[in-house]
């Protein structure tokens, strides 16, 4: 697939098949998150796939309940509040898989780092006929020493990027773009620019 068909093609999908996602592939996606550039090439990156569905209820219990009493600005919009005490509401949409991308530790530009591989890794998953969508509703209790236990993972380490995968069941909403605001500075390109803005839906 063409770089831009799949930038272009790649959604927050939330509503996926039941179909479990194949071993090889899982493992074609840490790939080519790991292909993602990183600062001083550190890698800093740890990928946690988790497949089991009672950990992806538990972690989904558990991280809305923490949402729910944190001060977050999300916490505090009556949507949020109402979708989180929603107990039908799955945080993961029932996807069969959650790559976790965590840095090893939270240096100056490990969170840059790991999210370059999550963008890596969504992109390679549009390829491959996948849905994915990052939960930041999930950060902040798997940032919990707690959260971090459930996942093996040390104390030390910063999750970054909690990403479902799955295959979709259907296509997403349109969602519209807002157009660049961009600042020419200097002499302007002759060329056209090869990325036009998303028109509106
Ligand atoms: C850092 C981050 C956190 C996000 N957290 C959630 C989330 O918790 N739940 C959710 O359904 N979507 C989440 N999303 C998906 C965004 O809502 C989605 O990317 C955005 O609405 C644009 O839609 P698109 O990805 O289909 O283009 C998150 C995206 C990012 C980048």
């Amino acid at each position: 697939m063409e770089i831009l068909e799949a930038i272009r093609r790649r959604r927050a999908v939330r509503d996926y098949l039941p179909d479990p996602v194949a071993l090889t592939t899982l493992r074609h996606l840490v790939t080519a998150a790991s292909w993602a550039p990183s600062a001083m090439n550190e890698q800093p990156w740890h990928f946690t796939v988790v497949t089991e569905k009672a950990l992806l209820d538990d972690i989904s219990v558990r991280s809305k309940a923490w949402m729910l009493q944190s001060a977050s600005d999300m916490a505090t919009s009556d949507h949020f509040r109402d979708l989180l005490k929603d107990t039908h509401f799955h945080l993961f949409y029932n996807a069969p898989a959650l790559i976790v991308i965590s840095a090893t530790a939270k240096t100056q530009w490990s969170v840059e780092d790991c999210s370059l591989a999550s963008q890596n890794l969504m992109l390679a998953a549009v390829d491959r006929g996948l849905g994915s969508c990052w939960i930041g509703f999930a950060q902040g209790w798997l940032n919990t020493n707690e959260g971090r236990e459930c996942l093996g993972l040390p104390p030390s380490s910063c999750v970054v990027a909690p990403i479902i995968i799955g295959y979709p069941r259907s296509e997403a909403p349109p969602v519209s773009r807002k157009a660049p605001i961009v600042t020419w500075i200097g002499a302007l390109p002759v060329d056209e620019p090869k990325l036009q803005a998303a028109p509106s839906p």
